[in-house]
């Protein structure tokens, strides 16, 4: 099977005056019909990187990609995608139809002058757009707004018709930036969804940029996640989220975040262990930290993956896998508390079930789930495994 990289960075650097490396050295391949997310906090260069994909700015270095063809010399008109932003812009003096209707009018235009200098004959175009524009219409479920002016929509609506503009392009490429940003929360669950939905039934490869971990995880086939202009690490959801390569990923990709307790390995009779005082639980048989006696470590540990050891848990409790904490705050989320706890020195915090019997400035016992132990190394900040 012949694999398309439908979008692909290679060696992309993008310098911004002197010394802002907006983009530093990217390689990354997006696949053809993918669903690519780009995700990192804010200023770490995802609008640098998907306005280089759209020919909005230029590389500083390297190659943009598209389709097989190095565009970093084609112009924007010419490289088939299309880009919805945060701050999507309407005609105001224009209606729903004509705002989604009017990209296309352009494009039709100026094939329609070239075909009348060159071949003295058009076909009729308008009937075209007409069935675009109301296929379109149809998928956002907004095809009894198209006479409406954008003043007359709510934010969710005129959302709908930016994106509109871009599905009737049918390009080869979708960009997204943050469009979901100015919606209320409930909204943007709801078009996250649709978003996804669209995606599947249209099959156009997609790059989607986001500042929310949640957002990425939901959306992407694959999420990209970036940091000081660096990509910190490619994969899908399920492989991020269970193996951060780095502690940047890590504290960024879960909520509530993944505890991070500095610890040392320390090798006692032969057995391996992460030992954070308050904290001390085996690494596996031939973990390659287990190799490393006295080495300065993180200790991972999602609050997902610790339980109240008085309840009836997916694990057992052991004198491995218990530690003792006080009990701080306990905050309801409904499904589950959120914990925080004082192991030692060490300030934790824990999903617990609301069938537990834990009070408040309790001391009580926890348990964790040993397989999902992340132990990074504290110079490079890599994970080791
Ligand atoms: N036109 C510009 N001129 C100078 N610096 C810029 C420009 N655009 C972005 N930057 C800088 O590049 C970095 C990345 O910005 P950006 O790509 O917008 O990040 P993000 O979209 O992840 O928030 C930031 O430090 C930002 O200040
Ligand atoms: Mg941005």
């Amino acid at each position: 099977m012949r694999v398309v990289a439908a979008v692909e960075f290679k060696n992309v650097t993008k310098v911004f005056g002197k010394d802002v490396k907006a983009v530093n050295n990217l390689n990354l391949v997006i696949q053809d019909k993918e669903f690519m997310v780009l995700v990192g906090p804010s200023g770490c260069g995802k609008t640098t990187a998907l306005r280089m994909i759209a020919g909005l700015e230029e590389a500083t270095d390297g190659d943009i990609v598209i389709d097989t063809v190095r565009v970093n010399d084609v112009p924007p008109k010419d490289r088939d995608i299309a880009m919805v932003f945060q701050n999507y812009a309407l005609y105001p003096h224009m209606n729903v139809y004509d705002n989604i209707a009017f990209g296309l009018r352009l494009r039709e235009l100026k094939g329609f002058l070239w075909q009348l200098t060159h071949m003295g004959e058009a076909k009729n175009i308008k009937s075209d757009i007409d069935r675009r524009v109301r296929e379109a219409a149809k998928m956002l479920g907004i095809e009894h707004l198209l006479h409406r002016r954008p003043k007359e929509l709510s934010g969710g609506q005129r959302q709908r018709v930016a994106l509109g503009r871009a599905i009737v392009r049918k390009p080869k490429v979708f960009l997204m930036d943050e469009p979901l940003s100015n919606l209320d929360a409930k909204l943007r669950i709801q078009t996250r969804a649709e978003l996804i939905r669209l995606h599947r039934s249209l099959g156009i490869t997609t790059i989607y940029v986001t500042h929310d971990q949640v957002e990425a995880m939901t959306m992407g086939q694959r999420i990209a996640i970036m940091k000081d202009g660096l990509l910190q690490q490619c994969d899908t959801p399920d492989v991020v989220y269970r193996y951060p390569a780095n502690l940047f990923v890590a504290g960024f990709i879960g909520s509530p975040p993944m505890n991070l307790v500095p610890a040392k390995i320390s090798v006692e009779g032969g057995k391996a262990f992460v030992d954070a005082g308050a904290m001390k639980f085996p690494l596996a048989e031939g973990h390659p930290a287990a190799g490393m006696n006295g080495k300065s470590v993180m200790l991972g540990l999602r609050p997902e993956d610790i339980y109240d050891a008085a309840m009836n848990n997916p694990i057992a409790t052991t004198d491995q896998n218990v530690f003792e904490a006080k009990v701080d705050v306990i905050e309801p989320l409904g499904h589950q508390y959120v914990i925080y706890l004082g192991a030692g020195e060490h300030n934790l915090l824990a999903s617990i079930d609301t069938g537990t019997k834990i009070k408040e400035n309790m001391p009580a016992k926890f348990c964790v789930n040993l397989d999902n132990l992340h132990v990074f190394d504290s110079e490079t900040e890599q994970a080791i495994r």
